[in-house]
């Protein structure tokens, strides 16, 4: 039986989606659940019918089905002990926005086959760049403007387009690169830079130097490698800076990073996927000193800003440069809107031709909790990765490596060994997830705390979980070196 609109079942089984929803939290919020399931490759398959119907399934069936062997074979992202990678979050606000977007099923790659998606995108994209303090070039009331891609890896792909066009004075669309043109970030950089990189034609980027104990780009490093490359000919099109480093959640110094990007005329890309959305509190502005410099900036809204993936707000400080360099249209696209310049047409800032109604979930988001919700919700989470850093310095035979925003980084005293069995054996449990990184040759575990279900009981909870684990590692380090020194000697990426 299909479901159609007007149909009692379809009522019904948007009903029972919800209720499963509001379960489905609750448990999280519970911790009734694991993090992770304890499955082995194939198992879910193996419970999943094996080919389409031959006459359509009463919808209830396939719920039924959701219940029995989807659920319980996800990792759950949203669990308050999630503290791996960096957070995916949704609100009630989020999904009701997108189960509209996709009953609404419009595409506005154009003006003209979405006028209201179109203005909607814009209008949002302007309130959440005055909320979060971005500067006034990013606007589309200037030359500026925003759009929603679906990751910070497309931002940064189409942000490199954008460079190498201005770089080329548009001969970039004739000859390609030529291998003439350069992307430099660190080593730090989210693995999407160096992959924009390859997509774009550029090869692997040029890495540049960290300042010494940190994991924050050297603008002075920078300056001298541009230099060095533009007297070889080559041109220094885009630098990638980092607000928020995936590893350690570092912050580099974007004002003089912009400074170099100036001299040299390199386009300044900011990838703040995580850390951006800290910057709806005035206290926290000072991440984003120096943007009012950059050509673009991006942040997920689905990581911390309570809007389900995917959700990237870009925003570029002249949407000329990327509109040249992305605009093609053949006749089937023409239309008088278009060709009188008055309209924004969204296929010109992305790589896919059409533009889901992504807005739709970040504006109920945006409307229902306000500015002030939104302030909340970011000090909570920064209120209990504060209280966890406290509890790793306070625990004996734990390193606290750094803490920036709601990223705490630790691990154990002694070789990385030991930190390593411990990330496996609280794998094992399933009842956390932490993910590891290395800075300095040090093996260490990065907790990020994002979760809108998460308690002060709840982090309690996960570091007992942690000290308990730990507790059963054997210390081979001479006795002398106990009780360990717990304070950070390097506080990584912390200001
Ligand atoms: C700093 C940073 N940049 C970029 C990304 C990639 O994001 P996306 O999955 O939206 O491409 C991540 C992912 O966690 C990240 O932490």
């Amino acid at each position: 039986m299909s479901v159609t609109p007007g149909d009692d079942s379809f009522r019904s089984a948007i009903g029972e989606v919800a209720a499963i929803l509001e379960d489905y939290w609750e448990d999280l919020r519970e911790e009734r659940l694991p993090v992770t399931p304890d499955l082995h490759p194939g198992d879910v398959r193996a419970m999943l019918p094996d080919r389409v119907p031959a006459h359509g399934e009463p919808i209830r069936d396939v719920l039924a089905d959701v219940r029995r062997v989807v659920m319980p074979g996800l990792v759950h992202w949203q669990h308050p002990s999630f503290l791996g990678y960096y957070p995916t979050q949704t609100s009630p606000a989020s999904v009701v926005g997108e189960l509209l977007a996709s009953g609404l099923a419009v595409q506005h790659m154009m003006w003209s086959t979405g006028p209201a998606a179109t203005e909607l995108e814009e209008a949002v994209l302007d309130h959440l760049a005055v909320a979060m303090g971005l500067p006034e070039r990013f606007l589309s009331t200037g030359d500026g403007g925003g759009v929603l891609q679906d990751s910070a890896s497309s931002a940064v792909l189409v942000a490199v387009v954008a460079a190498l066009y201005r770089a080329s004075d548009g001969r970039w669309r004739q000859h390609g690169t030529e291998g003439r043109y350069r992307l430099y970030c660190t080593d730090q950089a989210n693995s999407c830079v160096p992959k924009a990189s390859r997509i774009a034609g550029l090869g692997e980027p040029t890495l540049i130097p960290t300042r010494a104990g940190t994991c924050e780009m050297d603008p002075r490093a920078l300056s001298e490698q541009l230099a060095a490359d533009r007297a070889a000919g080559v041109v220094p099109a885009i630098v990638v800076a980092s607000v928020g480093t995936t590893g350690t959640c570092a912050i580099d110094p974007v004002a003089d990073i912009a400074a170099v990007c100036r001299e040299f005329g390199a386009w300044l890309h900011v990838d703040a996927a995580y850390a951006g959305s800290a910057a709806v509190c005035p206290e926290n502005r000072w991440i984003n000193e120096g943007v009012e410099h950059a050509d673009s900036y991006a942040v997920n809204c689905h990581k911390w800003l309570l809007t389900g993936p995917p959700c990237d707000a870009m925003w570029v400080a002249d949407r000329h440069s990327l509109t040249a360099a992305m605009d093609i249209r053949p006749d089937f696209l023409r239309n008088q809107a278009s060709d009188s310049g008055d309209v924004t047409d969204f296929r010109d800032w992305q790589v896919p031709l059409m533009h889901p109604f992504r807005a739709l979930k970040l504006w109920f988001v945006l409307r229902t909790h306000g500015v002030e919700g939104l302030r909340a919700h970011i000090r909570e989470q920064l209120s209990h990765a504060a209280l966890l850093a406290d509890l790793v310095r306070d625990t004996p035979g734990f390193e606290l490596i750094s803490h920036s925003l709601g990223l705490v980084c630790f691990r154990l005293a002694g070789d990385n060994a030991r930190t390593e069995r411990l990330r496996t054996e609280l794998d094992a449990t399933h009842r956390i997830l932490v993910t590891p990184t290395t800075v300095d040759g040090r093996y260490i575990l990065r907790a990020a705390l994002g979760s809108r279900l998460a308690s002060q009981t709840s982090v309690r909870n996960a570091w007992a979980l942690v000290r308990e684990t730990a507790a059963s590692i054997p210390d081979d380090r001479p006795a002398s070196s106990d009780p360990t020194p717990t304070t950070p000697t390097t506080p990584v990426g912390a200001r």
